[in-house]
């Protein structure tokens, strides 16, 4: 079962994409859990999650109480020791919430005023990803913010398919770059481009020239619609068939 995840620059489409590879693998019949690793994002609304459903949904790092109990500290007081291997097994079932196939779980952030840091949270989360990367039963796709720090040399192996999303402009083709080098530290080499927001040729080629020697899995077209299901909080694969017939070739192009 594909693990996939998915970064790339702010706003390039990083959840759009996510939640169009989602819908597509569980049409299928797969089994698919979706993870939303980006703080600032919001892949139950691309997913078309229902708003009463969404708000029911707790960040896993805002799990106080089932942190404190799996990491053996008190909630509010840090520092000391606590268990570096939390059990988180029954976490995916338990706090998932399940819509049109897909099983969504949101990680939330743990923000502390600098990274790295060793926290509960931290390693309850770290913990949980690593635990979803090697684990062979589901299709796993992680949304992810502009970077790979939820990966790690351990996890790295465990990654089919880094996707980095960039849209016709140097700054999301300058973070594409840095992730490069960031997954070639930790020895992830299975990257992969999608090239999103494309109106014409000339974005498809400013992309194929910009990142030549890169594996490009596909472009997505420029949609009105995409943005049209943000403002109404509307599933991006319901509002748009051309979006989502690309991305299901992009989807062919991924190791299965
Ligand atoms: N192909 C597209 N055509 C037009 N607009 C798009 C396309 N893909 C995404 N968008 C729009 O761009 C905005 C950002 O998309 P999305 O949330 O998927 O990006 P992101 O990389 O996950 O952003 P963030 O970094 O904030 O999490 C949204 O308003 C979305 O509707
Ligand atoms: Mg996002």
């Amino acid at each position: 079962m594909p693990k996939l995840a998915i970064t790339g620059k702010g706003g390039v489409g990083k959840t759009t994409l996510a939640a169009l590879l989602a819908h597509l693998y569980a049409r299928e019949g797969r089994t698919v859990l979706a993870i939303d690793a980006d703080p600032d994002s919001n892949l139950a609304s691309a997913l078309g999650v229902p708003p009463e459903i969404e708000r029911q949904i707790t960040p896993i790092a805002e799990m106080e109480e089932l942190i404190a109990e799996r990491t053996g500290t008190t909630p509010g007081t840090y520092g000391g020791f606590f268990k570096m291997n939390p059990r988180v097994d029954d976490i995916p079932e338990r706090f998932s919430v399940t819509h049109n196939g897909v099983k969504l779980l949101v990680m939330g952030t743990v923000d502390r005023g600098g990274s790295g840091c060793v926290c509960p949270e931290s390693v309850m989360l770290k913990t949980l990803v690593t635990y979803l990367l090697l684990g062979q039963r589901d299709v796993l796709i992680m949304d992810m913010e502009a970077g790979i720090e939820h990966l790690g040399r351990g996890t790295a192996s465990a990654v089919d398919a880094l996707i980095v999303v960039v849209e016709p402009g140097q700054r999301s083709v300058q973070t594409a770059q840095t992730i490069r080098r960031l997954a070639a530290d930790i020895g992830l080499k299975k990257l992969y481009i999608v090239g999103n927001k494309i109106r014409d040729e000339r974005d498809r080629a400013f992309i194929a020239e910009q990142l030549a020697g890169e594996t490009i899995l596909g472009y997505l077209p420029y949609s009105p619609r995409a943005i049209e299901s943000d403002l109404q909080g509307k599933a991006i694969y319901e509002m748009d068939p051309q979006l989502l017939a690309e991305a299901r070739a992009i989807k062919e192009r991924l190791p299965q």
